[in-house]
């Protein structure tokens, strides 16, 4: 059975960071709101000029020189983003002119929001499973500052910028959940549940490029009913139970919602990965942030069971298992 195999990951973070003090100043919050409610204490914005596909493209490097491999290595690239540098082309293709990939690979955009990596990982998992290629770069990166209302204190102190990055590339398993690549994901989405998280404009409605509106209580509850049941729903399809993941490695939306799945879940906070404090929440690059985090900190190995979660606006929601 053909499995998309993890080379390398990499990510990348603006070099400017903000922190709740530094936003204290400017809007009616301070330090402690935010981190008790939200376990966030900075995050990093990007500099005027610097896009997000120059945040992908930098995260992308990184995950290819982890590999071992360069950008002629790259067969397919799909990036999650809700923040393409423009309305088109898709960001995939201008990572791909800015690595210098060959002709002959391909490249498209994903939108699920903050579920964008788990999607666009499946996407290229399947791709590769039906073998129309080899090797994908699959990225996460996002600009939120940009479509944030930074009027509005009850969303801009959630969020923050930068990119992860993953190069799988296709190797022969046995079929089973010791084969090393991503052992099964799982996508769903429910669009009647638009209104509790969205951005109020876009090129067919109003022609701009709108804020992001969050009803945060109800994405609350949400994020924790569906995150924790589709975490169950991987480990039935794999035949795997909780005690046998290494690593959790759940979208960073909030610590609370994080805590809050993992107790649902019964599982210890020794084996949940967490960046929302340094980070904040960088919606579709979250995920692969903290995958590069954990690698680059020796706590996710080779051979280790990896269960990554996320929900976002649509709303959409997912997980994927990985043997690293
Ligand atoms: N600083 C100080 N006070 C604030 C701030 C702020 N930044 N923001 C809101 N408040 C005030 C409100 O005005 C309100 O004041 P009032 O009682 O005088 O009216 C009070 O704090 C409580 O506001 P609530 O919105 O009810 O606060 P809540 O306890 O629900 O916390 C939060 C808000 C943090 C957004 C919470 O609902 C939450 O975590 N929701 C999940 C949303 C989330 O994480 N979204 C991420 C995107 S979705 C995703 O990625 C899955």
């Amino acid at each position: 059975m053909r499995r998309s195999v993890v080379a390398g990951v990499g990510h990348y973070l603006p070099e400017r960071i903000v922190t709740n003090a530094d936003l204290a100043k400017q809007i009616d919050t301070s330090d402690e709101w935010i981190r008790e409610r939200s376990g966030i204490t900075q995050r990093h914005i990007a500099a005027d000029g610097e896009f997000t596909s120059d945040l992908a493209s930098h995260a992308a490097r990184k995950a290819l020189d982890a590999a071992g491999m360069g950008p002629d290595d790259v067969d397919l690239i799909v990036v999650a983003t809700s923040t393409p540098d423009e309305t088109f082309p898709a960001s995939a293709t201008v990572v791909q002119s800015k690595l210098g990939c060959a002709n002959g690979s391909m490249g498209f955009d994903v939108q699920a929001v903050c579920s964008g990596f788990v999607y666009a990982l499946a996407t290229a998992d399947n791709f590769i499973k039906a073998g129309q290629v080899d090797s994908a770069l699959v990225i996460g990166a996002e600009t939120f500052s940009r479509i944030l209302d930074w009027e509005d204190r009850g969303t801009c102190v959630l969020f923050g910028d930068g990119a992860g990055a993953m190069m799988l590339k296709a190797e022969d398993g046995k079929g089973t959940s010791n084969d090393r690549g991503v052992l099964s994901t799982h996508l769903h989405s429910d669009g009647s549940l638009h209104d509790l998280l969205y951005v109020d404009g876009g090129p067919s409605s109003t022609g701009e490029v709108g804020y992001l509106r969050m009803e945060g209580r109800e994405v609350f509850r949400h994020a924790v009913t569906k995150m924790s049941e589709v975490v169950v729903e991987a480990l039935e399809a794999t035949g795997l139970n909780a005690e046998e993941v290494d690593w959790f490695v759940p979208h960073q939306a909030n610590k609370r919602i994080i805590d809050g799945t993992a107790r649902k879940l019964g599982v210890g906070a020794d084996r949940v990965v967490v960046t929302i404090d340094k980070h904040a929440n960088t919606s579709a690059a979250s995920i692969p942030l903290a995958l590069s985090v954990a690698v680059g900190d020796d706590r996710i190995q080779q051979g280790h069971l990896v269960l990554i979660e996320a929900m976002g606006g649509g709303l959409t929601w997912g997980s994927g298992i990985i043997r690293w």
